[in-house]
């Protein structure tokens, strides 16, 4: 519905993050209609002094590479121009805004709003920096107006002090609907579907709370290590990698309560609440781990006792979830690569079945791969004999949905930066919270009072893990 002229600016242009999440985003949108070529334009900046063309040659390999694609691949390459410059000195952003002003200018800005959008594919330490600049020189000054937003992505601070200094850093320089916090799960198609599955269908309403539900896993698994981002992973771990971002939206996804509306903001409410009456982790509801081989890649410290594995209980004190565990799993280096949501429901009341086949109700989303979600039933062995078996409902989207392709996350997410809906994007609020919930554990764990438990590459973690799911009342049943 705005109408207007739409600059897209990554920073951070020839990094990683920006080669192999931004830019195909961006090809996709373009790809779908989504971006005009007669109203957006997209600049990458970064320090390194090349070209358009080696910027464009740069990001080519990372877009689809089969002939019927050719063509718009080259027309969404030409839309991008490059821009060297540091990101703690002025004049690279003056040469920004510039560039940003003359294209502007070229497409006739003054009948429409200006829009510009700033992806910083970069490292935090530099958002501050960066964030300031931003507004002292490349603000939209369009007198009809429009707007400049700011999409960042984690780590935000390394616990709630550092996030917090981060927040207030950068919203002295932006207001909270400019600042779009990324956390690509809320990206993620199932993930998304949350919303829906829990509220509008009557079926889960009753269901969904301690009177029937015994426990709930969220687990992400990964069946490679840390190659070549050892570094970073290095400084942070597993906790703050996966589990206090990507884990916990899905977790506040699945305990909240119903939000008013699906407006962004009662939604986030309803996620701040939920965090809000998570209880503090009991250290025996804990359990750490390295895999074996982690310290060879040349980039992580002899001496690192950084975990590259954490399974933990999170417990909501309310009316709701009270006594019901919720187990957070995420490892690196596993036997799968798997993310997925286990709901097990209690046992039946006065079984009449007892003493044959038994199993519990499970519900489980699969996030990735083959998104799926699945109901575990018992039903009657087909056959002359009345015996029970444990069977599936199943819908798996590829059989359902033949044909879908489902969108990747950073393009959806990019794609709402542009409308301005926050739904899917992490409130300051909400951000606080989390880091209260981890930040007593973490630093427990930096001071090395966990046993960081060895496992081999490829196995499914440490069997201590396997005991702590038990002890919260899992029951593993058998696939059909
Ligand atoms: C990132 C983490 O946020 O998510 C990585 O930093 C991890 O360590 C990645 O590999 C997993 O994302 P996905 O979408 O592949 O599950």
């Amino acid at each position: 519905t705005e109408t207007g002229y739409l600059s897209i600016i990554v920073l951070g242009a020839s990094g990683d993050l920006a080669k192999k999440k931004t830019f195909p985003a961006l090809f996709n949108l373009y790809g779908k209609g989504f971006l005009q070529s007669d109203e957006v334009h997209i600049f990458g900046y970064a320090r390194t002094k090349i070209s358009d063309d080696e910027l464009r040659d740069r990001i080519r390999g990372y877009l689809p590479q089969s002939k019927e694609y050719a063509e718009d691949v080259s027309k969404f390459l030409q839309l991008i121009k490059y821009v060297t410059g540091s990101y703690d000195t002025s004049e690279g952003f003056q040469a920004l805004d510039k560039a940003i002003a003359e294209h502007e200018i070229s497409k006739n800005i003054t009948e429409g709003l200006s829009r510009r959008l700033f992806y910083l594919a970069l490292p935090p330490s530099v958002y501050p920096q960066v964030c300031k600049m931003i507004k002292s020189f490349c603000m939209n000054k369009s007198n009809l107006g429009g707007w400049t937003r700011i999409v960042v992505e984690k780590p935000f601070g390394k616990d709630l002090a550092s996030a917090e200094e981060m927040s207030s850093q950068i919203g002295e320089l932006f207001d909270e609907p400019q600042i779009y916090r990324i956390d690509h799960y809320l990206g993620k198609e199932l993930v998304q579907n949350l919303l829906v599955l829990r509220f509008a269908n009557r079926l889960f309403l009753p269901l969904w709370n301690r009177d029937n539900i015994d426990n709930v896993q969220i687990v992400f698994r990964e069946d490679f290590g840390t190659e070549g981002r050892g570094g970073y992973f290095d400084q942070y771990g597993i906790i703050r990698d996966i589990i206090q971002n990507h884990l916990l939206q899905v977790f506040c996804l699945v305990a909240m309560e119903k939000p008013v509306s699906l407006k962004y903001e009662h939604i986030r409410d309803e996620k701040v609440k939920v965090l809000q009456s998570v209880i503090p982790i009991k250290d025996e509801e804990v359990v750490i781990g390295q895999y074996e081989g982690y310290k060879d890649d040349p980039t992580v410290p002899d001496n690192s006792n950084t975990p590259t594995f954490a399974t933990m209980i999170l417990r909501i004190h309310n009316e709701r979830w009270e006594g019901v565990p919720f187990v957070l799993k995420a490892g690196k280096a596993l036997n799968s690569r798997k993310a997925e949501i286990r709901v097990q429901f209690k046992d039946v009341p006065g079984d009449i079945f007892k003493g044959q086949k038994e199993g519990r109700n499970e519900f489980v989303i699969r996030l990735q791969p083959s998104e799926a979600m699945y109901m575990k039933l018992m039903v009657k062995q087909p056959g002359l004999e009345m015996s029970t078996a444990q069977s599936e409902l199943d819908l798996s989207y590829t059989q359902r949905y033949q044909g879908v392709v489902i969108p990747e996350a950073y393009e959806r997410l990019i794609l709402d930066t542009i409308k301005g809906d926050q739904q899917h994007f992490v409130r300051r609020d909400e951000l606080k919270a989390a880091w209260e919930i981890f930040t007593p554990l973490l630093h427990r764990i930096d001071d090395g009072e966990f046993k960081l438990i060895t496992y081999k590459m490829g196995s499914r973690g440490p069997v201590e893990a396997d005991e702590l799911l038990e002890r919260a009342g899992y029951v593993q049943t058998h696939d059909y």
